[in-house]
């Protein structure tokens, strides 16, 4: 079993499970940190977590020219039919649902989802994806630091992909304490970098997450994978 995520900068990833290719946020076009296109994209399945523009991305043209069905809250599966996609699965906060490469779940997330042309997006998710043989990578979407992190770190995380960037979601101190309640083995940063608003030191960040944790912290560049 191969289980490998591959960051594409901000909150976009694709994560490789045996081959099946499973996009999360596929937000390329407008995103400077994209490694690949989103004409050139594979894609199997795409994930959404929540209604903002760098989440939702590219969602309806990678589903449309590839075929991938959608996976998100039910608000923003009835909005992604509207916009023509074909399969658009709504699920919503604590439910989960068995797939061909595996399982996914949403979790909550403190945020905000309403949608690029201002429809109502329902509540943001976060999304557990756990692998045939048990492994689990936690892409916290967009959040607020919560106590409730902890709860998700008893179902045993191996790798936590979370935003560190302040001012949209949790800055490095939250994102620290964010470690601390998930105890996960491994953990990256995300949703840093990509505009103004949002430039910390990543390895700064690392240093000291390494330090008062123990948790080994990944820093990837865009185009970069790891494999859980
Ligand atoms: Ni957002
Ligand atoms: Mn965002």
């Amino acid at each position: 079993m191969t289980f490998k995520v591959t960051w594409f900068g901000h909150a976009a990833f694709s994560a490789d499970m045996d081959g099946v290719k499973v996009l999360i946020d596929p937000f390329l076009v407008g995103n400077p940190l994209a490694p690949v296109s989103a004409n050139e994209v594979e894609a199997d399945y795409i994930i959404i977590t929540h209604g903002h523009g760098d989440h939702v991305g590219d969602s309806v043209a990678i589903s449309k020219r590839t075929g991938a069905p959608t996976i998100s809250n039910v608000e923003i599966s009835r909005w992604l039919s509207g916009q023509g996609v074909q399969d658009a699965k709504g699920m919503n906060t604590g439910g989960g649902g068995e797939f061909d490469f595996g399982r996914v779940e949403f979790t909550i997330a403190f945020h905000s989802s309403g949608l690029p042309d201002g429809s109502y997006g329902g509540m943001p998710n976060g999304v557990i994806l756990t692998s045939k043989d048990g492994k689990k990578f936690y892409h916290l979407g967009d959040t607020a630091l919560f106590g409730d992190m902890r709860l998700i770190g008893d179902k045993g995380i191996d790798f936590a992909a979370l935003p560190i960037g302040d001012w949209y979601t949790m800055g490095p101190q939250d994102a620290l304490r964010a470690v601390e309640l998930i105890r996960p083995k491994a953990v990256m940063p995300m949703h840093y970098g990509t505009f103004p608003a949002i430039q910390v030191d990543a390895a700064a960040w690392a240093e000291e997450v390494r330090q008062k944790t123990g948790v080994h912290v990944v820093i990837l560049k865009p185009g970069e994978a790891y494999e859980l």
